[in-house]
């Protein structure tokens, strides 16, 4: 097969900053096409980061025949409209994470991919990383006993005035946009819903800047995830697994570089591993779908697998913090 030929939605920071980096280092891809509301942004971003080609509109990339495979990084409020207009196209989608700001749209879009068996991805790098791979490895050979505890915290200085996250009708907020991770952890190890939630927001503008959160999980131990994140912070993605003979404590959870690493502390051992090689954090997502699309792997993390558990807890919290302000 030739390279696979990516669609693009739009000429977001997330393309150029990400996305673009990875396909490269991926190899096996090319950029093919990049859409924007704009002929002349996407004709100048394809010249500057060597898509080859470009229109004016999204539209024009879900009709071009020669397509493979498209990458939505728009917004969080156009993930619902464009993902379900792309789908029937019947080829493969990554789609920016959160996949939807709402229950509701997550669940009809989880439905339509089911029926239609569609390789639909929510692009949480970490997932696809041998960073993840490990963490999960380590929990499922009860090297920490049972998992009790998860601290998961996602802060960043958001400083642009104009970020598309400070904008209530494009679902932004700290909750979609950071909180969305810890939640989606969690309910990867625990694919239940919590039993019990509490959770809070502080306000800043038409969004919530700030949201912290314990939430339980029935079982015996009884697992808590507390989380807090926030647009006002330092970047930090620290991250622990609390279990009944000890801990694994990561550095950066969800976009790890080379020299970022893993603690397993049991009684009297510390180990520390470094389970990324250097590689870029969308790079082993962007493989493993062309690796699914080239037939050599069966497709894993698909979103009709993971995304309604995370979009349920999610609810049951907002629900709570809305109630509250
Ligand atoms: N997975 C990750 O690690 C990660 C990291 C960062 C961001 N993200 C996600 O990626 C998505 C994009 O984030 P970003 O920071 O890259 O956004 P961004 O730089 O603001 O880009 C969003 C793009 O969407 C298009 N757009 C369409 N309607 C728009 C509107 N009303 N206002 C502004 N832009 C509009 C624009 O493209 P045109 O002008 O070309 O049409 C714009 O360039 C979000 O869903 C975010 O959660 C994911």
């Amino acid at each position: 097969m030739d390279k696979i030929r990516w669609g693009i939605l739009g000429t977001a920071g997330i393309v150029r900053g990400a996305f673009l980096p990875a396909l490269q280092e991926a190899q096996g891809g090319i950029a093919w096409r990049i859409g924007s509301r704009n002929a002349e942004s996407a004709k100048l971003f394809a010249q500057t980061h060597g898509v080859i080609h470009a229109s004016g509109s999204y539209q024009e990339v879900l009709e071009d025949d020669q397509v493979d495979a498209f990458y939505i990084p728009l917004p969080n409020h156009l993930h619902y409209e464009w993902t379900k207009a792309l789908l029937n196209t019947k080829k493969p989608i990554l789609c920016e994470k959160p996949l939807t700001g709402s229950l509701a749209l997550t669940k009809d879009l989880v439905e339509r991919a089911k029926e239609q068996h569609a390789l639909l991805w929510e692009a949480y790098a970490f997932q696809f990383q041998p960073q993840w791979h490990r963490i999960k490895q380590l929990i499922l050979d009860r090297a920490i006993g049972e998992l009790q505890e998860i601290h998961g915290t996602f802060n960043t200085k958001l400083e642009r005035k104009d970020d598309v996250r400070w904008v209530k009708a494009y679902d932004g907020g700290a909750f979609n946009d950071l909180g969305c991770y810890p939640v989606h952890v969690t309910e990867l190890l625990m694919k239940s819903l919590p039993h019990k939630v509490l959770a809070q927001a502080e306000f800043s503008g038409e969004v919530d800047g700030l949201v912290w959160g314990a939430l339980t999980y029935s079982g015996n131990p009884m697992m808590q995830l507390f989380m807090n994140v926030s647009f006002f912070r330092p970047y930090d993605t620290f991250t622990r697994f609390v279990g009944t003979k000890g801990e694994i404590r990561v550095d950066k959870m969800y976009h790890p570089g080379a020299g970022d690493g893993i603690e397993l502390r049991q009684e009297n051992r510390v180990v520390r591993e470094y389970p990324m090689k250097g590689q870029l954090p969308f790079t082993d997502m962007i493989s493993h779908i062309h690796q699914v699309i080239r037939g050599e792997k069966e497709p894993m993390q698909l979103v009709t697998e993971t995304a309604l558990p995370t979009a349920e807890a999610m609810d049951l919290m907002r629900r709570q913090w809305l109630k509250d302000n």
